[in-house]
């Protein structure tokens, strides 16, 4: 079978390596792909743009499966592009990526369905938002309504903050947001204190299966300070994660969303990512809906995931899931991502990057921001590379992790050195 990846970040180069792995692929095409996907023997880039395009690519190519890593081709409608054609493909429909496309989409989906999440409400009026945020006050959640590619979130530790927020997202667009119909919106929400985990499941349409638990840290800088970015590093199993927390996240929150978006004649189909936030007494939230696998997350999952992942993806993509199981690693998988200079806001491209150590079965290099030039491997983009490791315990995958990033070199590299803390705490 030949299969078919759409993305070019470190999520898709883990999910093409792991598809590469079933007897059943005997090829697995990854467009555009990266650096890293260039020079793995068992996969192959394709310079394939568009919905359009990358449909009769795949069908001019006889792809069998074909898999979406990231949001924006899945909110643009790809798999209703692909379906309409008869093609195999594994993510949710346009009208089902709402759940991440639109914030306004998915609370109010939450709310409709009974699924735990911060209270809120949606403006596209500044006066009435900043009125609401005089009544609630501080700490206070502004998000913009539509992808805003990780940077549609400010969590307003004062006043003044959500105020400048709103003024940002409904008057200005300096945060560079695709608005969804009917012009900008933003959903204002209650502040949750927590720890965060990552719950990734793949769905059917009716059927569940859930992924391996995972946790990962978004600011830039060690101690979980500096900047958000879109992840620096993750690891599988999250400890937070309890059999009991576990159970109810399934009960309360992933079952009934399932089971709404059918009810709602919207089913859903592909990788679901809720990003839940889990209190001091074991109650899980959802803060939001991603319709895809996370990345970094994607990483160590992937090096756990020792059933055959085209296997699951093909039923899923078809509706057969039914009550399969999947088989994990014990081990710990912990992943380091190593950025360029300048990221988050003004990442620097083209550093050569040299040091890449071979591939073994307890650690892989996973790329992302890499291409290739003549023989070199150079960056392209803000996160580089994840170190992905598999080891017995969270420290001894940390220690083999970071003893392969010092090995690793590129100008201005920056990563962080406590990847997997909050793993050692519990
Ligand atoms: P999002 O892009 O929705 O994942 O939000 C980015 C980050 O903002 C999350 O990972 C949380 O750390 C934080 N966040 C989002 N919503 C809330 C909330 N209601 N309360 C506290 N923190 C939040
Ligand atoms: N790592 C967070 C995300 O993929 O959204």
């Amino acid at each position: 079978m030949k299969v078919l990846v759409i993305g070019g970040g470190g999520r898709e180069h883990a999910l093409a390596w792991k598809l590469a792995q079933s007897p059943k692929v005997q090829a697995v095409y990854v467009a555009p792909g990266n650096g890293g996907t260039s020079m793995d023997p068992r996969l192959e880039n394709v310079p394939i743009e568009g919905n359009v395009a990358l449909r009769d690519w795949a069908i001019a190519n006889k792809i069998a499966l074909t898999v979406v890593g990231p949001e924006a081709p899945l909110a643009a409608g790809v798999v209703d592009e692909f379906q309409a054609h008869g093609l195999r493909v594994f993510g949710p429909t346009q009208a089902a990526a709402q759940l991440e496309s639109s914030k306004a989409f998915s609370k109010a989906f939450m709310k409709r369905h009974g699924i735990p999440t911060a209270e809120y409400e949606t403006f596209s009026d500044p006066a009435k938002a900043h009125e609401y945020v005089d009544r609630k006050g501080a700490p206070i959640v502004v998000k913009a309504d539509g992808l805003a590619a990780g940077k549609g979130v400010v969590v307003a530790m004062s006043t003044a903050e959500a105020h400048e927020a709103i003024d940002f997202m409904l008057l200005d667009n300096k945060l560079g947001v695709t608005h969804n119909e009917g012009g900008a919106r933003v959903v204002i929400e209650e502040f949750l204190q927590g720890e965060e985990a990552s719950f990734i499941v793949v769905c059917d349409g009716k059927s569940v299966v859930p992924l391996a638990t995972s946790q990962d840290h978004k600011r830039l800088k060690d101690g979980d300070l500096g900047p958000n970015t879109g992840g620096m590093g993750a690891y599988s199993p999250a400890p937070i994660v309890t059999p009991a927390i576990h159970a109810r996240a399934m009960r309360e929150i992933i079952i009934p969303t399932i089971k709404g978006m059918e009810k709602d004649g919207i089913p859903y189909t592909g990788f679901l990512y809720a990003g839940l936030m889990i209190d001091r007494d074991g109650h899980p939230k959802t803060l939001e809906f991603n319709c895809r696998m996370g990345d970094p997350e994607t990483q160590p999952i992937m090096m756990r995931l020792k059933s055959d992942l085209y296997d699951v993806l093909h039923a899923a993509a078809g509706q057969q899931l039914g009550d399969m199981e999947l088989q994990w690693d014990r081990r710990t998988a912990l992943g380091v991502v190593m950025a360029a200079a300048g990221y988050p806001l003004s990442p620097r491209k083209g550093d050569a990057i040299t040091g890449l150590p071979k591939p073994t079965d307890e650690a892989v290099v996973f790329h992302a921001g890499t291409t290739r030039k003549g023989d070199d491997i150079v960056t392209s983009g803000g996160r580089v590379l994840c170190v992905t490791v598999l080891a017995d315990t969270v420290k001894a995958a940390q220690a083999h992790a970071y003893e392969i990033a010092q090995g690793i070199h590129f100008d201005g590299a920056q990563y962080r050195h406590d990847i997997g803390h909050r793993a050692i705490k519990h």
